[in-house]
């Protein structure tokens, strides 16, 4: 068993804050969490690890990001959606056909995001099967969990980036086949978004995703010039997600990026399906595309979770996706003379933590009889404050400024992955 002794501060559902002062987690000895104590113990036989004074806090699950991108973070940043993607984006993936290439990026990437408190992803990698084992190879390696995809694109991708239906099908089956040789990841299927998919190709998806059980993760509703174009595609459609509905690949824990332009009857089958949404604040504002309405998809009820989308959004640390967030809806707040509220601190971080692990399995914050995800954060390296602080306001400081240089260490499904 271990005990590690620190200020708990967990946010268990939406809006709610919980604090305990010099509290401790207790752990068995597969790193499930049994106990939070308001004490540490006497005499107890366990290991302990003492983070004095440091915050220990649920860990970042970054629901939406292309590993491949990692390169590119930063450019183009003044073109809309597909511009960026025919310009930038393909040609930056089509270079993780070199595999070592890909291994020194990926090694890189996976330590960027556990050392930065990431310890959960759903991830696109590119079309390419060998460098996407190598990205799971990276994760599993640094301490990374989650789900990643082999991107499914058979049209419209231009000459650099190509597969054709039959590649894409036999590919992803060998894919497959790899992925059971990993125990913290596992493969969730991806076709990029309705431009990038023939029908035959996603009806093809939504049968494998139905005879194996998969999950499905894509784009939807971004950018204007995006949902025009699917349209013209599928003019059956009466709107994006039919798209995904028609073949089968609007399911049950389907992740969908962004949703910015999803109106009252899409996010009425975002709620109906239990989809969740991947909601990328700095990427929408990066490459115009604007501002998803969470306000109003939090309260019908729709499952709002968060993204970093490297390299549209060009931050990778979470706590400034959280923070990016919070800037994104006072945006909205403002326009809307107060009446879309802004989301606080607590809801922010709630989406960028407990939201995405729930899509794991892991409701609640430290949930009881599962393996421990978390950050010790240690705030006393942020400039002295003024006067003592509560809990509540190291945890809002912490949540802006910990990729300065505070997070001391980092817990991933149970095992101290950093520090
Ligand atoms: N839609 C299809 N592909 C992409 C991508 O790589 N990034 C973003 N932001 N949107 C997409
Ligand atoms: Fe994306």
């Amino acid at each position: 068993m271990k005990l590690l002794k620190g200020n708990l501060v967990y946010a268990p559902r939406l809006g709610e804050l919980e604090t305990v002062p010099h509290g401790a987690l207790l752990l068995d000895d597969g790193g499930a969490v049994r106990d939070i104590l308001a004490a540490a113990p006497e005499g107890c036989d366990a290991e302990v690890l003492d983070y004095g004074d440091a915050l220990i806090m649920p860990s970042f699950a970054d629901m939406h990001l292309h590993a491949p991108q990692y390169p590119m973070l930063g450019m183009g940043m003044d073109l809309p959606l597909i511009e960026w993607l025919n310009t930038y984006t393909f040609a930056t993936e089509a270079r993780f056909a070199d595999t070592d290439y890909a291994r020194r990026v990926y090694r890189r990437l996976a330590q960027d995001l556990v050392t930065g408190g990431t310890t959960r992803v759903c991830m696109f990698s590119s079309l390419h099967t060998d460098a996407t084992l190598i990205l799971m190879e990276e994760l599993e390696r640094a301490g990374v969990t989650g789900c990643v995809g082999k991107v499914n694109m058979d049209r419209n991708s231009g000459d650099v980036l190509r597969e054709t239906t039959e590649q894409s099908k036999r590919e992803t089956l060998r894919w497959l086949d790899e992925c059971a040789r990993f125990r913290h990841v596992s493969p969730i299927l991806t076709p990029r978004f309705t431009p990038s998919c023939t029908d035959e190709l996603m009806a093809w998806l939504g049968r494998l995703a139905d005879e194996r059980g998969l999950r499905v993760q894509s784009h939807l509703s971004e950018n204007g010039g995006e949902i025009a174009w699917v349209r013209e595609l599928h003019p059956d459609c009466a709107q994006y997600w039919e798209t995904y509905d028609k073949y089968g690949l609007w399911r049950d824990h389907a992740v969908m990026a962004h949703c910015v332009h999803s109106d009252a009857r899409e996010r009425e089958a975002l709620l109906r399906a239990n989809v969740a949404v991947a909601h990328c604040a700095g990427s929408n504002i990066n490459i115009c595309s604007g501002v998803a309405p969470i306000r109003t998809m939090l309260r019908e009820g729709v499952w709002v979770t968060l993204g970093s989308d490297i390299a549209g959004g060009a931050i990778l640390a979470m706590n400034r996706v959280v923070t990016m967030s919070i800037r994104a809806s006072k945006i909205l707040y403002m326009q809307t003379q107060g009446e879309d509220q802004f989301l606080t601190v607590e809801e922010a971080y709630y989406l960028g933590s407990t939201a995405g692990h729930r899509w794991f399995g892991a409701d609640g914050g430290f949930p009881k009889g599962l393996p421990l995800h978390a950050i010790v954060v240690d705030d006393g390296v942020f400039a002295e404050p003024v006067r003592a602080l509560t809990l509540r306001e190291r945890f809002e400081r912490s949540v802006y400024l910990m990729d300065k240089g505070a997070i001391r260490a980092v817990w991933s499904e149970g095992r101290r992955v950093v520090g």
